[in-house]
């Protein structure tokens, strides 16, 4: 059981008719000991009273963007940095949709792009509204970018349908809120280094040797593993993925730079994921001047290039190793022989070949280590990520955790 004591939750109540049940979330979530804050969307307000909202959670609510008072002291990014965890519940498709365009027109919209915390969204809406391609769509953008969904839930809505789209259970919101603000703080005073993207192996000054790697995967890692709390430094092949926010990149080339990167700061990390997908040959000798092209066949000679992952392993007291094995077949068995081949405590085995593998937006993964396993289905990267996080978090013994369910995920 996660413990919401002394953590601070935001709660951003906006316009559904289940905005009746926001008041009693927040006293549940001050039962557990949180401290709560709420903000009414404009919808909400025609729905219940910010007066409601200041007597169950003993702060008074916020309305408006354009507040004078608040806003002299810059009130909407205090309240953003104020949050271990912003839950919007219920969150109308209206409010999913600004989210998902990344507005600030309002003053939920605009906290939710100011944060770092962990968002929770609990949508609540007419099930034709969730149905919507429009609705799905956006939910999908916001769960790529790590965002976690708690329901909706079927049953008889206030317009009389009978549907998908009632709020979750208060009780189920308060235990997943609980779940994301503990999680803020998973990997606090960790070190994490993280190797992303394919490597590049020049043949000449216009050529090289790669693969498809996008980095994404790496990447959400790296976000994931920011948003945990821990400090991370990233070590990424040429890839046009964007930094995350609070992580320290470190841009590399080929296989041979990455190995150096990577030595020069793993004494000071307490975490190593390996998730590059790094040339395992290079050109046994580079080119100065450009090959000319000619009808016959050439050769070109390859020689390995290191392996990071195995040489990090190698060091005396090695940090907590995470592995990745990209797989065509017996996904789960050769992530096991890949544990035990390169001496590491975790192995994510992930299909690639017949269409799927690098560059997809969603992935599945069996996560294997000693005497264990998991199987985590389909899903976004930066839920696979998150979720990797906790694995990883639990390995250490880093705190207990219970996976969060994500109601639709699976959609
Ligand atoms: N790896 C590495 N350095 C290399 C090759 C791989 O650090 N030169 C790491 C990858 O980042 C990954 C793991 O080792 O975490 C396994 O990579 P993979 O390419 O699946 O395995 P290989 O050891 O190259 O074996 P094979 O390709 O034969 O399956």
């Amino acid at each position: 059981m996660n413990s919401l004591a002394k953590k601070r939750i935001l709660l951003c109540v906006s316009g559904s008719v289940a905005a009746y049940r926001a008041p009693e979330l927040a006293r549940r979530l001050g039962e557990q000991g949180a401290e709560v804050r709420a903000i009414l969307t404009e919808g909400a307000t025609k729905l219940i009273s910010p007066l409601l909202m200041q007597a169950v959670t003993g702060a008074s609510a916020r309305t408006a963007l354009w507040d004078e008072a608040a806003e002299a002291a810059m009130g909407h990014i205090e309240l953003a940095r104020w949050a271990d965890c912003i839950v919007i519940a219920p969150a109308t498709a209206n409010t999913i949709a600004r989210l998902a365009r990344g507005e600030a027109c309002d003053l939920v919209s605009t906290v939710c792009l100011a944060a770092d915390a962990p968002l929770l969204v609990a949508p609540a809406m007419n099930r034709n509204m969730w149905s919507h391609p429009a609705t799905q769509e956006n939910c999908a953008i916001l769960r790529r970018r790590g965002v976690s969904l708690v329901g909706p839930d079927h049953g008889g809505q206030a317009c009389g349908d009978v549907g998908e789209g009632r709020m979750s259970d208060v009780s189920e919101i308060a235990a997943a809120a609980a779940e994301a603000a503990d999680r803020s703080l998973r990997l606090a005073g960790q070190r994490v280094l993280i190797t992303a993207g394919p490597t590049r192996e020049p043949i000449d000054p216009v050529r090289y040797l790669s693969n498809h790697s996008s980095g994404a995967m790496g990447f959400a890692l790296a976000a994931a593993a920011a948003r945990a709390g821990a400090a991370v430094d990233l070590v990424a092949g040429p890839t046009a993925a964007v930094t995350p926010p609070k992580v320290d990149r470190f841009d590399v080339v080929t296989a041979e730079d990455m190995l150096a990167e990577v030595m020069r700061r793993v004494p000071d990390c307490s975490i190593f994921i390996a998730c590059a997908a790094v040339a395992d040959y290079a050109p046994a000798r580079y080119s100065q001047s450009k090959q000319k092209r000619s009808d016959s066949a050439v050769r070109l000679d390859l020689r390995p290039s290191p392996d990071i992952l195995a040489s990090v392993a190698k060091r005396p007291n090695p940090p907590f190793l995470v592995g990745f094995a990209a797989e065509t077949e017996d996904v789960q068995g050769r992530a096991r022989s890949k544990l035990d081949s390169k001496g590491v405590d975790m192995v994510v085995g992930n299909q690639v070949g017949g269409g799927r593998g690098f560059g997809d937006v969603e992935t599945s993964a069996w996560v294997v280590w000693k005497g264990g396993g998991k199987r985590i289905g389909q899903c976004a990267k930066p839920e696979l990520a998150r979720q990797l996080v906790d694995l990883i978090a639990q390995r250490m013994g880093l705190g207990k955790v219970a996976l969060l369910r994500t109601g639709s995920q699976a959609r």
